[in-house]
C-alpha cells in the first residue's frame, strides 16, 4: 500500500487524475505477458512537469513507479510487479512539432505509432520502424522497447530514429539528452542508453525521432513453400544476391491457419509463406520482382502471388500484422497464445536451421503447439507457445521448451529478445546472454535510480524463473 499522505499529495497535484480505485489498480495490473500485478494506485499526468512532481514522491516514500503507453508490452515491462504507481501517458499523446526540413518530429510519449504515420503522411514523411501493433503502440513505449517491426532490414529499429529525448530521471530531476541534429559526437550518447532501458531508468516525456521520406512506389511478393526450409533459403538468396527489401516476413503453417481462421485472408495454406515488400521507381521494382521470383521458384516455390494493389496490400499487410492476436483462433477455443520466448533475434543465416531446431524441440513437448513467424529477413523470429494455461503440465513443458530454445538461440549466437524486450519473462535468459556485462548493467541502474523505485525488480533486476504471478487460474502443486 501507499502511504495515505502520499495519496493525498497526489490528489492535491492531479485532482481526479489519480484513482486508487480497484477496478482501475486491477486494470492496470495488466499488460500483454502472461503476468498480472495489482498497483496501489495509477495516474495520469498532463505534462513533464507533473510526471516530475510524482516522481520526486515516489523517490521520497519509496514508492515504485511504473510506465506505460497502451499495454502491448509482451514481457510484462508495465506491469507494476512489486505494486505502487502504475503512470499512464494516455493524456500526454501530442504530436508537437513536425519539422520536416530538419527531418524530424517532436512528440509526447502517448502518440501512436499509427497516428504519427497518418500525419507525417500529409508532408510525404513516414516514421520507418513498423511494429505488428502499430494501431495501439505507443512512441514512447516503443522507444522503451527499442521495438522495430517489419521494416528493420532496411531502415533499422527505433534506436536508429531517436534524436533526442526528455526524461525525468528517478530523482525527479529533468534531463535533455541527444540534440536535434542528424550528426552528434557531444560526449556520451546517453538517449541510446535510454532506448531500450524499459523504464527501468527514468521515464520519457519527450521524443524527437529523425523521419524518413515516404517511398515512391510498393509491391508485395508473397512466395509459398511446402518446405519451411527451402523458405528460409530463399530469404537468404535473395539477400545475399544482394537485394534489401524493405521487408521479409515468414509464417508458418499455424500462423497462417489462425490467421485464415480469423480474417480469412487469401494467404496460401502451405508450410511457409514467405511475404517481400519491394520499394522503389517502377523500373526498379519490376527488376526487383523478377529476380524474386526467380529465386523462390528455384527454391521450390510452390505458388508465387504479386500485388501493387494498394488495397490487396493492405489486406496482406494487415493480416501480417494480426498474426498474434490471431493466434487463439488456430485451435478455435481450445488453445491460447502465451507470450513465452517470443522474439529472438539471430544471425540471418542461422534462420532455417533455427525454424528446423525449435521444431524438434516442440516434437518433444507434447502440451505446446508452436508457430513460428516474424521478420525473418532481418534475423527476427516470433514464437508463438500455444497452450491450455489452465494446466500445470502445459506450462511446465512449456518452460521446458523455452529453456532448450534458448540454448539453442544462443548457441547459434542470437539474442533472446530482438524487439519486445527483456521484462520480466526473458530476464532469466538474458542473465545468461549477458552475463559477462550483468554487474556492470546493475551498477548503471543503481547509480541512476539509488532507491529502487523505477519499474523495479524488471530486467537487470529480476533474479526469479518466469512462472511467476502469472494471469491466469493455475494451481503449481510444486516439485
Ligand atoms: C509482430 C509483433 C508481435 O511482429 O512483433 O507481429
Ligand atoms: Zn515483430
Amino acid at each position: 500500500m501507499i502511504p495515505s499522505e502520499m495519496l493525498e499529495e497526489l490528489k492535491a497535484l492531479l485532482g481526479d487524475r489519480v484513482s486508487s480505485a480497484p477496478a482501475d489498480t486491477y486494470v492496470f495490473g495488466f499488460d500483454a505477458s502472461i503476468h498480472h500485478h495489482k498497483a496501489d494506485a495509477v495516474v495520469f499526468p498532463e505534462s513533464t512537469e507533473e510526471v516530475a512532481e510524482i516522481v520526486k514522491l515516489c523517490n521520497k516514500y519509496r514508492v515504485p513507479v511504473t510506465p506505460r503507453g497502451s499495454g502491448s508490452a509482451l514481457a510484462g515491462q508495465a506491469v507494476p510487479i512489486k505494486a505502487g504507481i502504475s503512470m499512464s501517458f494516455k493524456r500526454m499523446n501530442r504530436i508537437k512539432e513536425v519539422r520536416v526540413e530538419d527531418l524530424q518530429v517532436i512528440v509526447e510519449p502517448g502518440v501512436i505509432n499509427d497516428d504519427l504515420n497518418r500525419e507525417l503522411a500529409k508532408y510525404g514523411f513516414f516514421y520507418p520502424p513498423s511494429p505488428g501493433s502499430g494501431k495501439v503502440a505507443t512512441i514512447g513505449g516503443m522507444v522503451a522497447m527499442n521495438a522495430s517491426g517489419m521494416r528493420a532490414l532496411k531502415y533499422g529499429a527505433t534506436r536508429d530514429y531517436v534524436m533526442a529525448l526528455e526524461v525525468v530521471m528517478p530523482t525527479g530531476e529533468i534531463a535533455h539528452f541527444g540534440t536535434h541534429t542528424i550528426k552528434d559526437a557531444s560526449s556520451y550518447q546517453m538517449a541510446k542508453l535510454m532506448v531500450g532501458s524499459e523504464g527501468t531508468l527514468g521515464i520519457i516525456t519527450e521524443i524527437t525521432l529523425r523521419i524518413s521520406p515516404l517511398p515512391k512506389d510498393t509491391s508485395i511478393v508473397l512466395a509459398a513453400f511446402e518446405d519451411a526450409r527451402m523458405a528460409g533459403q530463399t530469404i537468404s538468396d535473395i539477400i545475399a544476391y544482394p537485394m534489401i527489401p524493405a521487408s521479409v516476413e515468414f509464417m508458418d503453417r499455424v500462423c497462417l491457419q489462425s490467421v485464415i481462421n480469423s480474417r480469412g485472408v487469401d494467404f496460401p495454406l502451405v508450410d511457409a509463406v514467405v511475404m517481400i515488400e519491394l520499394e522503389g521507381t517502377e523500373e526498379e521494382m519490376a527488376e526487383d520482382l523478377k529476380k524474386v521470383e526467380e529465386i523462390a521458384r528455384k527454391n521450390g516455390a510452390v505458388d508465387i502471388r504479386v500485388s501493387s494493389d494498394p488495397e490487396k496490400m493492405k489486406e496482406w499487410l494487415e493480416a501480417r500484422k494480426a498474426v498474434l492476436p490471431s493466434m487463439s483462433q488456430y485451435a478455435r477455443g481450445k488453445m491460447f497464445m502465451v507470450s513465452l520466448a517470443d522474439d529472438m533475434s539471430l544471425p540471418i543465416s542461422k534462420i532455417p536451421d533455427a525454424v528446423y531446431g525449435f521444431h524438434e524441440i516442440e516434437k518433444r513437448h507434447p502440451h505446446v503447439v508452436l508457430g513460428v513467424y516474424g521478420h525473418a529477413g532481418d534475423g527476427n523470429l516470433h514464437t508463438i507457445f500455444l497452450i491450455d494455461p489452465r494446466k500445470e503440465e502445459a506450462w511446465k513443458d512449456a518452460e521446458k521448451m523455452v529453456e532448450e530454445m534458448y540454448e539453442l538461440v544462443i548457441d547459434f549466437g542470437g539474442t533472446v529478445s530482438g524487439e519486445h524486450g527483456i521484462g520480466i519473462t526473458k530476464a532469466p535468459f538474458m542473465r545468461i546472454e549477458k552475463k559477462d556485462s550483468m554487474e556492470l548493467m546493475k551498477r548503471i541502474k543503481r547509480a541512476l535510480d539509488p532507491n529502487d523505485i523505477m519499474n523495479p525488480g524488471k530486467n537487470v533486476e529480476w533474479d526469479d524463473g518466469i512462472l511467476v504471478d502469472l494471469r491466469y487460474p493455475v494451481e503449481f502443486g510444486g516439485d
